[in-house]
């Protein structure tokens, strides 16, 4: 039987050494405040940005909620996050993404300055990732390097197959896999021999948005299996991008979906909103 990494567990346990931090910190007159921009009101959006309002009011951080319309300009969603760039009162910024269509996805995230980037988007950022400098963790990968950290799974030297390579997962978790000494692979949609690819995973982390992609034909025997997929069935009940049933018995440690990688994300935010305090 598989270890199952419990991701709310160990999520729950992080939100809590934050607490303490946070109340330290404010001892020494440092206090953290995330602003949280929505444009539009995506159902899905609204859940998240709920949670990481609810996440910043239990560690004690102070968040300032910025919901606009759909019909918000570019040039109007510019001119706020100048405005929050230049408030030394706030600490962090995130805009949900996504953003409705008239906007540039790509403009928004290079805008936030990369001192309060506490998604960890902006090219500098995720340029400080590459070459090894401080800057902010793009929060899923960082979340999964909790999770293998938090269940005492080693990376150094071993096979890491990682399949996807989207900006905000895949590529991010490639390089945080290989800071941490793995032997690190990325799989994409034009890879050949996926199943053989896979095999070869001492940890296995997918990120491929495709619900139950992943059979145990991929998985070798007693592999870490890291799912970070999140879709709704047709049954209303929430699957990963990996068939847990049929891979739960081949490998030594895998993530639920839900309470898997999910909490870890929201955990790792808030990580990086009390580090963007400790950086002055
Ligand atoms: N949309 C889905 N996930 C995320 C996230 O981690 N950050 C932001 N800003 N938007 C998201």
């Amino acid at each position: 039987m598989a270890k199952i990494i419990d991701g709310k567990a160990i999520s729950a346990r992080i939100k809590d050494e934050l607490k303490d931090e946070v109340a330290r910190l404010k001892d020494q007159g440092k206090e953290a405040s995330l602003a949280v921009i929505q444009v539009g009101n995506d159902p899905a959006s609204c859940v998240y940005v709920n949670n990481k309002k609810k996440a910043c009011a239990y560690i004690g951080i102070g968040s300032e909620s910025y919901e606009l319309p759909e019909e918000t300009t570019e040039d109007e969603l510019l001119a706020l996050i100048d405005r929050l760039n230049d408030d030394p009162k706030i600490t962090g910024i995130l805009c949900q993404l996504p953003v409705p269509k008239h906007i540039n996805e790509d403009t928004i995230i290079r805008r936030i300055s990369p001192a309060k980037d506490v998604d960890g988007f902006h090219p500098m950022s995720v340029g400080a990732l590459c070459i090894g400098e401080k800057g902010f963790a793009s929060c899923t990968p960082a979340g999964v390097m909790k999770l293998l950290e938090y269940s005492d799974i080693a990376v150094e030297g071993r096979e890491c197959v990682v399949v996807g390579r989207s900006n905000i997962v895949g590529k991010p978790m490639a390089l945080m896999l290989l800071k941490a000494n793995g032997t690190v692979t990325v799989c994409h949609s034009r890879t050949k021999n996926l199943k053989e690819v896979c095999k070869r995973a001492d940890i296995l982390v997918v990120a491929v948005g495709k619900p139950k992609m992943i059979t145990e034909e991929y998985v070798k025997d007693g592999a870490v299996v890291i799912d970070v997929g999140i879709h709704r069935m047709d049954n209303g009940k929430l699957c990963g991008d990996v068939d847990y049933d049929r891979v739960e018995d081949k490998c030594s440690a895998i993530t639920p979906v839900p309470g898997g990688v999910g909490p870890m994300t929201i955990a790792m935010l808030m990580y990086n909103c009390v580090n963007a305090l400790k950086e002055d």
